[in-house]
């Protein structure tokens, strides 16, 4: 059976987006219309995923909700004739079935994942970042692909990367491929938020991954490490320095990531997506270039 299970990470705190995140996940926070975690749960049903398992925390409570049917809410669209409105909820009938665990302590990203094997047991899987749209309105595949080269070459890790400036690679994990060619390519090792003097390439891990089970076994073998956390990309080099086989598959350049995890990138992401919205992207253009003009 193909792999059908996306596990999504959303236990962080989101300390780069206070006061906006101190009692609302960042992955609630709305980029256009929806909240990030929409699209993300939207991109992977697109690319085959029906089980989606989020790994959450405290505070977090607010993403379950999102995604259960409220019957009061449609019986109150229904009932006033607001259909526009309740099509907006439409999502909640989607073929999904969603899951959710708690991460108990802050350990890190690698420690987050490890809260899901014995849900995910000996299948291979899907790891989303669910603070990262891959693409305008994540109109993206990236994971159907990956998937497909995981299948076709029995990889144990395959790893969506995006090219960043050279001075940023500092906040990514980041590649070293085996021969720097092409959209998809093997990898000798990863390392996570190197110094960019010592940063292999500038190809940088872009928030989706295929896993086998493998995973767990190097993560519970992976000490703290950047930031004293229990770091994924420290287990992914664990596995290539073990012999394992790793693919790194390119996005393609309108599949750029939009990163929710600091305002920088929150408010370009923000703007983008408002800019293309098919009711009101053209009057907000229209409205920024006037301001612009006149101020
Ligand atoms: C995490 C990963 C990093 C990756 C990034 C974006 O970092 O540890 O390797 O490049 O997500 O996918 P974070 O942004 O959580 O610090």
């Amino acid at each position: 059976m193909s792999i059908d299970l996306a596990v999504i990470p959303v236990a962080g705190h989101g300390t780069r987006l206070l006061p906006a995140t101190k009692s609302q996940p960042k992955e609630m926070l709305p980029v256009g219309r929806k909240p990030v975690v929409q699209y993300v749960a939207e991109e992977l049903a697109r690319s085959g995923m029906n089980r989606l398992l989020f790994i959450t925390g405290a505070r977090k409570t607010a993403i379950e909700n999102h995604f259960d049917e409220d019957g009061e809410l449609n019986s109150f669209l229904r009932h006033s004739g607001k259909e526009n409105e309740l099509a907006e909820l439409d999502f909640e009938h989607c073929d999904i079935k969603y899951f959710y665990t708690r991460q108990r302590r802050q350990l890190g990203l690698g420690h987050a994942i490890s809260c899901a094997q014995s849900f995910v047991g000996d299948q291979s899987f899907v790891v989303a970042l669910g603070d990262s749209i891959i693409g305008i309105h994540a109109e993206s595949d990236i994971v159907r692909r990956m998937v497909t080269v995981q299948e076709e070459t029995q990889a144990d890790v395959v790893i969506a990367f995006e090219e960043v400036p050279h001075a940023d690679v500092s906040q990514y994990g980041i590649a070293q491929p085996k021969h720097f060619s092409g959209d998809v390519f093997e990898l000798e090792s990863v390392v996570e938020k190197p110094d960019p003097q010592e940063a292999p390439s500038n190809l940088a891990v872009a928030a989706r991954y295929v896993f086998r089970p493998v995973i767990f076994e190097a993560l519970a073998k992976t000490r703290p490490g950047k930031g004293g956390e229990i770091q994924l990309t420290d287990a992914i080099e664990r596995i290539l320095e073990e012999g394992g086989k790793g693919i790194g598959v390119r996005l393609a350049p309108q599949e750029h990531r939009y990163d929710i995890g600091n305002f920088e990138s929150y408010f370009r992401a923000f703007v983008e997506f408002a800019l293309a919205d098919p009711v009101y992207g053209q009057g907000l253009q229209t409205h920024l270039k006037a301001r612009w003009t006149t101020g």
